[in-house]
């Protein structure tokens, strides 16, 4: 039988993971906790400095507890995602409360802790109890996604439920530290988002992502919803002076108050909208290069039609939200993307 994915990881991080960052130094379960937290969402290069400062101020979960919030956020200040500060003050004062200070020994009761998910709760256990227990971070999930080459986003409840299986099913129940480091390390160093280095990789030859050549499609990305489609139809009426009429949209709706070109109502031919509009056309309608803009909830594709008009008439129907203009026009007005790109191309001769 061949060594268990275990041996072969905890045999790597032996030679090659990561040894001296700080919290693998003096490793108390208090320093381990609040490393976790530091590291739930910012890299180990950033967290080194602000993990350092603030065992240095808050030596245990008792000073902690006892800290002044504001303290607290201002030794957190740049690394981002502050809840995390007031969970963890939170959670000190709970651990001191309820546990005498210590932090608990049991998953259930890490994960009653403001700021401790499942995952932190094992590399707790795993980390400065040597308990066995499943980490699932970002960086496992990409290295499980790998080895087993899962499809799914694990953004997706059924996606994630296979990962955690396949996480609980590789647990060692012997050197569970090595094991948990190992899968962090070779996560954020070899097995990593871009560029995965599967030449220097433990796992390589039980890797199914690896074995076809398809590491680089897991994890699955987030699905990009596809967007509704709509169409419209722009008419640019340009006067003998090159001048182009604008309306002002009403407030409501997408781009409410900004300048556009009239919008054609579908069922309408341009010729009988450009009369309702009290426009005389003087030639015939020309088709422009189509653009497409994408709002949030629906890509929209243009057809400008652009409408030699009589200028005499213009001036009859001018009022207040209709703009005739023209290259150079100093008026402030704010016109949408697709307008503002339209103008510049028509305008710019
Ligand atoms: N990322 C999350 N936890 C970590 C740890 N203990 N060491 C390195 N990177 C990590």
């Amino acid at each position: 039988m061949s060594e268990s994915l275990a041996t072969r990881l905890v045999d790597w991080q032996r030679q090659y993971g990561r040894h001296d960052l700080p919290w693998q130094r003096d490793r108390t379960p208090y320093r381990v906790w609040l490393s976790e937290i530091m590291l739930q969402q910012t890299q180990v290069q950033t967290v080194i400095g602000y993990f350092e400062r603030f065992v240095a101020r808050f030596t245990n979960v008792h000073a902690l507890a006892k800290a002044d919030l504001d303290e607290v956020l201002h030794l957190w200040t740049g690394l981002g995602y502050y809840s995390r500060a007031r969970n963890l003050h939170a959670a000190a004062k709970q651990v001191v409360a309820e546990h005498d200070g210590e932090l608990p020994r049991e998953q259930e009761a890490l994960v009653s802790l403001p700021g401790v998910g499942r995952s932190t709760a094992a590399a707790i256990l795993a980390l400065a109890y040597e308990q066995p227990a499943a980490i699932l971070d970002g960086n496992v999930k990409r290295v499980f996604a790998r080895v087993h080459a899962e499809p799914g986003w694990p953004g997706e409840t059924k996606v994630l439920k296979r990962l955690w299986a396949h996480a609980e099913a590789h647990l060692p129940e012997t050197e569970v530290r090595t094991y948990t480091q190992a899968l962090m390390d070779l996560g954020a160093t070899v097995c990593t988002r871009r560029n995965p280095a599967c030449e220097q990789c433990p796992l390589a030859d039980r890797c199914e992502a690896c074995a076809a050549g398809t590491q680089h499609l897991y994890p699955a990305p987030r699905p990009r919803r596809s967007l509704p489609e709509r169409r419209t139809r722009f008419l640019i009426a340009e006067d003998e002076r090159g001048r182009l009429m604008l309306e002002r949209r009403p407030p409501q709706g997408i781009w409410g108050g900004l300048w556009c070109f009239p919008e054609i109502p579908p069922e309408q031919a341009p010729a009988d909208y450009l009369q309702m509009l009290g426009l005389e056309s003087r030639g015939p309608v020309e088709t422009l290069a189509g653009l497409t803009h994408g709002f949030t909830h629906f890509r929209l594709h243009i057809e400008p039609l652009r409408i030699p008009v009589k200028a005499r008439n213009c001036q009859v129907r001018e009022q207040e939200d209709r703009h005739w203009y023209s290259a150079g026009d100093s008026t402030r007005i704010g016109v949408s993307a697709p307008v503002a790109k339209l103008l510049k191309s028509l305008l710019r001769d």
